[in-house]
């Protein structure tokens, strides 16, 4: 019969409960903050022409593409209360995709499109940024997403 010395025991019991308690808290604030993992679509032609197609007046879908160094659409005009599906892809190297304000930060890469949904209930400018190094022009990458204002051009 095996041994196994008490301090052992209690060792084994202490990581048995912090895995648990790690668990626990991933569950929790995934139910919580209703964070959810970015759908991965199967790979079409069409996801990658940059555009912004209405659904309805509050619904809509925007093809987001990132290449060194911009995103297109770069200005994204929807009104208050809209909920937008964003499809992301890459033209070249991997580039990220976070809206300031909100709960996205998505990977966009060639050759995958990664999509996910967003609700902007309240009026504002919402940054757009590239948050993964991707060249000389990094830090110039961005894009709007621009609700209840009106258009500049
Ligand atoms: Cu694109 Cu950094």
């Amino acid at each position: 019969m095996i041994k196994i010395d008490s301090s052992e025991k209690k060792v084994f019991y202490i990581t048995i409960l912090l895995v648990a308690i790690f668990v626990f808290s991933i569950l929790y604030a995934r139910g919580k903050y209703k964070s959810d993992v970015p759908e991965c679509l199967p790979y079409g032609k069409a996801f990658t022409v940059p555009r912004v197609d209405t659904i309805d007046s509050h619904t809509y879908r925007v093809f987001a593409v990132a290449s060194m160094w911009q995103f297109e659409p770069a200005e994204i005009y929807i009104p208050a209360g809209s909920e937008v599906d964003f499809f992301l892809s890459s033209k070249d190297v991997v580039h990220g995709f976070n809206i300031a304000g909100k709960n996205v930060n998505m990977m966009a890469v060639y050759g995958n499109i990664n999509k996910t949904t967003v609700r902007f209930d309240n009026p504002g400018v919402y940054k757009i940024t590239c948050h993964e190094f991707c060249g000389t022009g990094h830090q110039n990458m961005q894009a709007e997403v621009i609700v209840n204002y009106p258009r500049k051009h």
